[in-house]
């Protein structure tokens, strides 16, 4: 059997410029090729100094998507650039499987979702924790109907990738990353999504609000050091490489957290260090009214109504799959709120 070639996406990007730069010290079982996807020669001459060899093409061009699978004999994918619409995915597991008929090689698909995929936001049912090794969870998700409308897409793209995984024979992993933060070490994007948000927000009004909650349920949701997202998108690989099934398809979900926090909280530890700096006037969270959510929107250039999506919520979904491939986070959940000043600092240089 021919040891398997491996493609990185979004090498250039806050998971997988750390995923790469973690890559040489990983120990990983033998393959055969690693391949990074790029879009600039710069990039081109980044990925080869982690042993990447660099290939250009659109994920959006079916054509091209094959004829790059075929030719360089790849088997895994690691896909990092997209959460929400699935076009490229469909290209690559049916690539995959033309793959798969020519070598007869297993082959195997890791597409990246979010936990707001999972949240409130998008109509998961957030009463009682839901283990990521819920054997209904593709059912789960198949049933939700999103708050916020245009998060079916996403949704679906998660359902999708799982369907063709199935029709295709290929295997497919859903991994799912929730508040990630810390420095990234990639060579491209080194900050997270939602932290970001967070600042962005308070750099605009001078304060940092909370949302106010509708609901009964406490806003709270899963956190993970960014070194910690990346020894389980690795230890779901070294699995792969030592052919033992880590859970695909329907049983293929992983959501990289070390546990949870309320939303105030980290506005809280964030605030301290935002008014330190002189970025906000008043470290004291308070209510966000209307016209406040109206000014967040603005700072985040974003309707009123995605607020909430970029910095709040509730998502009651926990990691359990992780821990059963022997993948342990070094950092605890409230590392985070520790670690907020300087997840602020990072972020305030690179705005
Ligand atoms: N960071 C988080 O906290 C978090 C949480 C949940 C989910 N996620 C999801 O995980 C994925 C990766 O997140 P991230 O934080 O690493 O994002 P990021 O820093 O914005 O990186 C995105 C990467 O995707 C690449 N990319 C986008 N479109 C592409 C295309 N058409 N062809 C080739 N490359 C393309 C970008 O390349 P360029 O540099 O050339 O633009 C970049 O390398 C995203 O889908 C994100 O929604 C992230």
């Amino acid at each position: 059997m021919m040891p398997h070639n491996i493609l990185v996406t979004g090498g250039s990007g806050y998971l997988g410029g750390t995923l790469l730069s973690r890559w040489g010290s990983a120990d990983l079982p033998e393959y055969g090729k690693l391949f990074a996807l790029v879009r600039t020669p710069k990039q081109e001459e980044e990925v080869a100094k982690y042993g990447a060899e660099p290939l250009t093409f659109s994920p959006r061009d079916e054509g091209a998507v094959r004829e790059a699978l075929v030719k360089h004999h790849i088997t895994v994918i690691y896909f990092l650039i997209d959460a929400f619409e699935s076009t490229s995915q469909v290209y690559f597991i049916s690539a995959l499987a033309e793959v798969k008929k020519s070598t007869g090689q297993d082959v195997h698909f890791l597409h990246t979702s979010g936990a707001k995929i999972f949240s409130s936001h998008a109509g998961t049912p957030t009463g009682e924790p839901i283990l990521d090794t819920d054997p209904y969870l593709y059912d789960i998700q198949k049933q939700q109907v999103p708050p916020i409308p245009s998060m079916q897409t996403a949704i679906n793209t998660n359902c999708t990738t799982v369907e063709q995984g199935e029709k295709f024979g290929v295997k497919t992993y859903i991994f799912v990353p929730c508040v990630v933060y810390g420095q990234g070490e990639g060579f491209g994007n080194q900050t997270s999504i939602q932290t970001v948000s967070i600042v962005k927000a308070a750099k605009g009004v001078r304060r940092v609000y909370e949302l106010e909650n509708t609901t009964q349920e406490p806003q709270i949701w899963p956190v993970c050091h960014i070194l910690d997202n990346i020894t389980l998108y690795l230890a779901i690989l070294r699995s792969i490489l030592n052919n033992e099934d880590p859970g695909h398809g329907r049983r293929g979900y992983y959501l990289a957290a070390s546990g949870s926090v309320a939303w105030k909280d980290l506005y809280s530890a964030m605030a301290i260090g935002l008014a330190n700096r002189g970025v906000i006037d008043d470290a004291t969270v308070t209510t966000a009214k209307e016209d406040d959510v109206e000014r967040m929107a603005v700072a985040l250039k974003t309707e009123k109504s995605w607020v909430g999506l970029q910095l709040a919520g509730r998502c009651t979904l926990t990691a359990a799959h992780g821990k059963a491939l022997g993948w342990k986070p070094q950092f605890p959940p409230e590392h985070i709120l520790e670690a907020a000043a300087d997840e602020v600092d990072l972020i305030l240089r690179t705005l």
